[in-house]
């Protein structure tokens, strides 16, 4: 068997921080630095601030992500940011498909895929999120339904080193609720299955399928443990490194 892959614990900061934030991040650095870890840590905190926060945890080799990008490289589209400019500004990864942008902004999986392909381009991981909403678990479609984003989201091409999947049940999201483990567990073998037929198996292996919703201190380690789980997307218990920390004491 192949070794699991590197697991990853990221923290979506949402529309959440002002420069005070900061100091989260500072927090956070100071109780990384020289720590050696077992799994990648990243903060995607908004726009505004991937540069100052990038400023503080490099030297804490944490990685910085953004948490949208337009699919183009530049032009006239007022407001947008492009994956290079994420990049620019220090981000080496951006999430895109996150549900609260296919709910808030009609983001479809042709149009998900085309920003995971504009990252690619960028040379920045694409965190690409699936989920099923709680009236299509209740119906017995999840597996059809992330089937249907995988297949729909991830760009022809991609690579384990290019994109991280998540798996984020929106009824999980904020909620507090999460599903059980063997339920996680059964959702991420077939995610990891789908991901065979389309990257071929040997990339599929060594791909990084995270868990998000309602990832809390007291349930990590739990679900970390979970086959096929290599990672969390975090959001509320990201936004305090005092919470943060304890998720990614998960993989210590
Ligand atoms: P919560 O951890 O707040 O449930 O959010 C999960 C999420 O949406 C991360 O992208």
């Amino acid at each position: 068997m192949a070794k699991p892959p590197r697991p990853l614990i990221a923290g979506n900061w949402k529309m959440n921080g002002l420069s005070a934030s900061l100091n989260e991040a500072r927090l956070l650095a100071g109780m990384l630095k020289g720590v050696k870890l077992v799994c990648e840590v990243m903060i995607c905190p908004p726009a505004t601030l991937i540069g100052p926060v990038r400023k503080l945890v490099k030297s804490a080799k944490i990685k910085v992500g953004g948490q949208d990008c337009h699919q183009k490289e530049s032009g006239a589209h007022t407001g947008d940011i492009s994956a290079e400019m994420l990049k620019d500004a220090g981000a080496s990864a951006v999430i895109v498909g996150h549900s609260e942008r296919r709910a808030d902004h009609g983001e479809t999986d042709a149009v998900v895929r085309a920003k995971a392909r504009a990252a690619m381009r960028a040379g920045i991981v694409a965190i690409i999120c699936v989920g099923e909403t709680l009236e299509q678990r209740k119906a017995g479609q999840t597996l059809a339904v992330v089937s249907a984003q995988l297949q729909g989201s991830v760009p022809e091409g991609a690579t384990a080193a290019g994109v991280v999947v998540a798996y984020e049940p929106v009824w999980a999201i904020g909620t507090g609720l999460t599903p059980t483990a063997a339920e996680v567990g059964d959702v991420h073998a077939h995610i990891r299955r789908e991901l065979g037929k389309l990257m071929g198996k040997p990339e599929a292996r060594k791909t990084r399928i995270l868990y998000g919703g309602s990832v809390k201190p007291g349930n990590a380690a739990e679900l970390m443990a979970v086959p096929d789980v290599n990672g969390a997307l975090v959001g509320g218990a990201s936004l305090k490194a005092a919470d943060f920390i304890g998720i990614i004491k998960a993989y210590s």
